[in-house]
């Protein structure tokens, strides 16, 4: 594929985002505007400062930047304009359906009341079907170095909103917090009926990535790009066709990879995963899906085959009906017969 002409292709390709977390969409511009409003005092002075210190040498260093601009989010007017932010740049880049993480305990650990947040999410996850015909589900995240008690309880206060979340996930510090710690947290939340996500294998081992599918149940896995250290994994993975969610700029931003180059995602690709590429954190990580596909396109060379497959893993791996998946394909079929050759 040559170089021409490729930005738009990627940028207009109907597609599907399945692993964002709405708190790394917030653009320093709208938490300078936000913190500004709710006056709450920033470490950085400057908009330009504050994109500097977006430099990090693993997941936790990021984590705690992350964490820190949560701070500036205090009312649901905040939480509804940050997601309606993310959902005017998935329109722009032909994202048809998003799938997007939250984080409750990061407000209510702040005092912010869970449903302050979800009310404002959920606003604009519903204007933004008539607006952009974007479609959503929301996935509520638990912060895994917080405690079991600590997640019982979020999912607890979740129940009120169970219809407006599809599925529960595991998010934040993995090393050192196993998917066992959260056994039986996502047992109930299957039992109350949420879907389930988890991520692994991203900083941590094979064994977590197993544990998240065999103790977890969970139907996706996010990240997982350390799978390929164990073949029966792999294998396991190809045969019960369990989707990763890949985020490339992400893993070279916290170093999990040294640089897109040296990423994994084509070799996944051609094993023959049901592999997607996501955006995770995409004002702090630099780009959100057009970016991440077409820095992959170019470090690692792939195909125009490659673009289609990934699409369309992302509508076949989502939590949507199998009817609208189809719409969806059909759709991005529609799309490469306009743009062939
Ligand atoms: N929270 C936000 N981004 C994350 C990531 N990449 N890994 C774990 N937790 C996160
Ligand atoms: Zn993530």
């Amino acid at each position: 594929m040559t170089a021409h002409g490729l930005e738009p292709f990627i940028r207009d390709l109907p597609k599907a985002e399945l692993h964002v977390h709405i708190e790394g969409t917030l653009e320093p511009e709208l938490l300078y505007e936000l913190a500004r409003r709710n006056r709450v005092p920033l470490r950085f002075r400057t908009v330009e400062a504050l994109r500097a210190a977006y430099q990090f040498h693993n997941l936790q260093s990021f984590l705690d930047i992350y964490y820190e601009g949560t701070r500036a989010l205090l009312s649901e007017q905040d939480f509804f304009e940050l997601t309606w932010a993310y959902l005017e740049r998935a329109a722009q880049q032909n994202i048809r359906h998003a799938e997007i993480f939250f984080d409750p305990q990061a407000h209510t650990e702040r005092g912010v009341p869970f449903n302050t947040v979800i009310r404002g999410i959920h606003r604009a996850l519903e204007e933004a079907i008539p607006r952009f015909g974007i479609s959503s589900k929301l996935i509520m995240c638990f912060l895994r170095h917080l405690s079991a008690d600590a997640a019982m309880r979020t999912l607890e206060a979740s129940l009120p909103f169970k219809d407006w979340i599809a599925a529960v996930g595991l998010d934040s510090s993995e090393l050192g917090h196993p998917p066992e710690k959260f056994v039986e947290v996502f047992a109930r939340a299957r039992a109350a009926g949420y879907l389930t996500v988890a991520h692994a294998g991203e900083e941590g081992p094979p064994d977590y990535i197993w544990k998240a599918l065999d103790l977890l149940k969970a139907l996706r896995i996010d990240h997982g790009v350390r799978c390929l250290e164990d073949p029966a994994l792999v294998q396991r993975l190809v045969r019960e066709r369990i989707p990763l969610t890949v985020c490339p700029l992400s893993n070279v931003k916290l170093c999990v990879f040294k640089s897109l180059e040296d990423h994994n995602l084509k070799t996944l690709l051609d094993l023959g995963l049901c592999v997607t590429v996501n955006s995770d954190d995409p004002a702090y990580f630099g780009g959100y899906i057009t970016e991440n596909l077409l820095a992959s396109q170019q470090a690692l060379g792939l195909t125009r085959h490659d673009i289609y497959t990934l699409a369309r893993n992302s509508f076949e791996a989502s939590f949507l009906s199998i009817d609208k998946q189809q719409r969806l394909i059909d759709e991005l079929d529609r799309f490469m017969d306009a743009h062939a050759g």
